[in-house]
């Protein structure tokens, strides 16, 4: 009989998650009722932005209710269908949770993909999916670079952060990258063709501050900002007039149990500048437009794309941890079949 193993949520982790945090259960396959469907999920994103939907704070998605498995967007196959539309055999995409199988209803956010259109099915979780329109529509929607901008990358060597900055090349920018390690730092400038690279490793605010400085003697026009932090602080020290500087995400805060972030926003008064939240989600009517756009420009190998793939949901503590080590090399994915 198939059985279906789900990663739960046992309690709200208070700082970093701790493996009891969790608890792996098997449970039977649920009946169908008319209008649903049975997903086979093959892959999971393991995203940052999971950590806060565990937290009990009004956000922009309610809480992931305790002893429910964890939300996640997934890909997988129809297993069964009671529902129009939705064929067994045909892949899907969408929010449903880290388990072997999930129940979706028509009309709901689940939707067929077409694995033909794409090198990967997976890039349907990186490039194609809420990471690349994340970087897409926050560089271009949100940051409005100009060529020869200047522009600040933080967590750039991420999923998120090592896209916008091949954009902002393409766009003709100046693009300065902030990540952790030497590797990853020569990645930034290898790999992604960052014009320069910063290593936040070791060094403090001042440290960053100077460094920021060593490598955008101009000031920096645009901050695509993932980290927050004192990595925020050390860019906003570095604004030039009337820049913009994009929040997609504040990675370094989301363990931390007091907030260190954002003590220079008088910067922005200095500068006359401006800071500005984004959130995916308000794209996905655009979403075409995006994916048509980065899908010609990865065609013509001017993007590159990098996916580390886990395997496992046994391995689900170790694969969404490597997002606070840093020890992810591309978009952290979790292959479940
Ligand atoms: N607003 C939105 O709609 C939206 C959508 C998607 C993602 N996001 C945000 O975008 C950011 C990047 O997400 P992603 O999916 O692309 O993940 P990712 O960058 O692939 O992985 C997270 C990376 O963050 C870095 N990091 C972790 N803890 C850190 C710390 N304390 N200080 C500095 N760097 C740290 C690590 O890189 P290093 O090795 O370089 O430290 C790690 O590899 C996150 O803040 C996420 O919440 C926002």
């Amino acid at each position: 009989m198939l059985t279906n193993r789900r990663f739960l949520l046992r309690r709200r982790p208070q700082g970093e998650p701790v493996p009891d945090d969790f608890e792996l259960v098997s449970e039977a396959l649920p009946v169908l009722d008319e209008g649903q469907f049975l997903v086979r999920n093959h892959y999971a994103s393991l995203d940052p932005a999971m950590r806060g939907w565990m937290d009990d704070l009004d956000s922009y998605m309610p809480p992931i209710p305790l002893d429910a498995a964890v939300r996640a967007s997934t890909i997988g196959v129809v297993e069964e269908s009671r529902a129009e539309g939705f064929a067994k055999g045909q892949w899907v995409m969408g929010l449903n949770a880290l388990e072997d199988y999930s129940v979706c209803a028509a009309g709901g956010f689940t939707q067929p993909i077409d694995p033909g259109l794409v090198p990967s099915v997976t890039n349907y979780l990186s490039l194609f999916g809420a990471v690349g329109m994340t970087a897409y529509f926050g560089l271009f929607d949100v940051c409005e670079p100009k060529p020869g901008d200047t522009v600040l990358v933080t967590g750039a060597a991420g999923a998120v952060g090592s896209i916008v900055g091949q954009l902002a090349k393409l766009h003709g920018c100046h693009v300065i990258g902030i990540a952790g390690g030497e590797a990853k730092c020569a990645r930034l400038t290898q790999r992604y063709k960052f014009d320069a690279a910063i290593d936040y490793r070791g060094k403090d605010e001042a440290a960053l501050t100077a460094a920021i400085a060593a490598a955008a003697p101009g000031g920096v026009d645009v901050i695509f900002e993932n980290v927050g932090g004192i990595i925020l602080d050390a860019g906003l020290m570095n604004l030039n007039m009337h820049a913009r500087v994009g929040l997609c995400g504040l990675i370094s805060e989301y363990n931390s149990t007091e907030r260190v972030g954002a003590r220079n926003l008088w910067r922005l008064i200095v500068k006359r500048a401006s800071i500005r939240g984004l959130l995916v989600a308000d794209y996905v009517a655009r979403f075409g437009e995006g994916a048509a756009q980065m899908g010609q420009w990865a065609a013509q190998g001017k993007i590159v794309v990098d996916e580390h793939v886990d395997e496992g949901l046994e391995n689900t503590y170790a694969a969404f941890m490597r997002l606070f080590s840093g020890s992810n090399q591309g978009k952290m994915i979790l292959k479940i079949a």
